[in-house]
């Protein structure tokens, strides 16, 4: 399949924050209730170790996304990592939810931050879940620039591919989001009233699923992204697929040498 880089309304400065983050919530639910990304646990806990780091800032984070189960591996082979959670669209009583749930582990940033341009304050070992495909190949190339530039460790997850069967997989997520949206805390009646009685939610996620996967890059994009990069050379580089876990998880990880 051809990339497309359509529309998401998640991308939409317009689009109202409270549905907003509805999707990134059930997001968020999802990836940890079906730990999504329990293949790559392993392989990132062993990247964040060789890199040295102990501090992962977490960029385009949502409601937190799979990031929050995670961690828990994470924790157990680095006992003293810190995790702080960014966004462009900050969700903060996601973000705070976190905090509540995981202890002094999280930190979040109120402000916005763009994954494009982090600011030299959040150092460290920086992580984006199912957020590349939001990028435009200049701007994805310019993501990992930027961490070469700050010669920052960088792992990229998605959890989908751009094939056929993902984007059925999308265009059936509505009946996922009527059957969890009762389990998804914290309980908010918006969320009730705009999933079932005007049903804004599973439709934007359905759109943004499946436009999600047409704007995925392929290993081997980000195979030729790499190789575009001024400083390429000074880091290790794993860019590959993994299907250890419940679903495919394309990533790309980079950590200086
Ligand atoms: C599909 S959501 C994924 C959220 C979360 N990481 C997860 O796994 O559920 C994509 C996120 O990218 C964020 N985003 C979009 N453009 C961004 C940018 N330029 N910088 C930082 N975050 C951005 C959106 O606000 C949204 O929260």
């Amino acid at each position: 399949m051809p990339r497309l880089h359509l529309f998401e309304f998640e991308d939409f400065a317009w689009f109202p924050t409270q549905i907003r983050n509805y999707g990134t919530d059930f997001l968020q639910f999802v990836s940890n209730k079906f730990n999504l990304y329990k293949g790559i646990a392993p392989v990132l806990a062993q990247a964040v170790k060789q890199s040295g780091k102990t501090q992962i800032i977490d960029l385009a984070s949502g409601g937190g996304g799979g990031l929050l189960t995670v961690a828990k591996t994470l924790k157990e082979e680095i006992p003293e990592l810190k995790i702080t959670l960014t966004d462009y669209y900050p969700n903060i009583s996601a973000f705070e939810a976190a905090v509540e749930q995981g202890g002094e582990m999280y930190a979040y940033e109120p402000n916005s931050v763009n994954a494009l341009d982090v600011p030299a304050k959040l150092d460290g070992f920086r992580t984006q879940f199912l957020s590349f495909h939001h990028f435009r190949p200049q701007q994805a190339q310019q993501i990992l620039q930027n961490a070469v530039d700050r010669k920052a460790p960088i792992a990229i997850f998605e959890a989908q591919d751009r094939i056929p069967t993902d984007f059925l997989k999308n265009l059936l997520s509505p009946v996922t989001v009527l059957l969890v949206t009762p389990f998804i805390r914290p309980f908010k009646l918006g969320r009730i009233i705009f999933t079932y009685l005007i049903p804004i939610v599973p439709l934007f996620v359905m759109w943004d699923g499946v436009v999600s996967v047409l704007r995925t890059y392929r290993v081997k994009e980000m195979q030729a992204m790499v190789e575009k990069l001024e400083g390429a050379e000074g880091y290790q580089w794993d860019i590959d697929k993994n299907k250890d876990g419940p679903t495919l998880i394309l990533y790309l990880i980079g950590i200086p040498e």
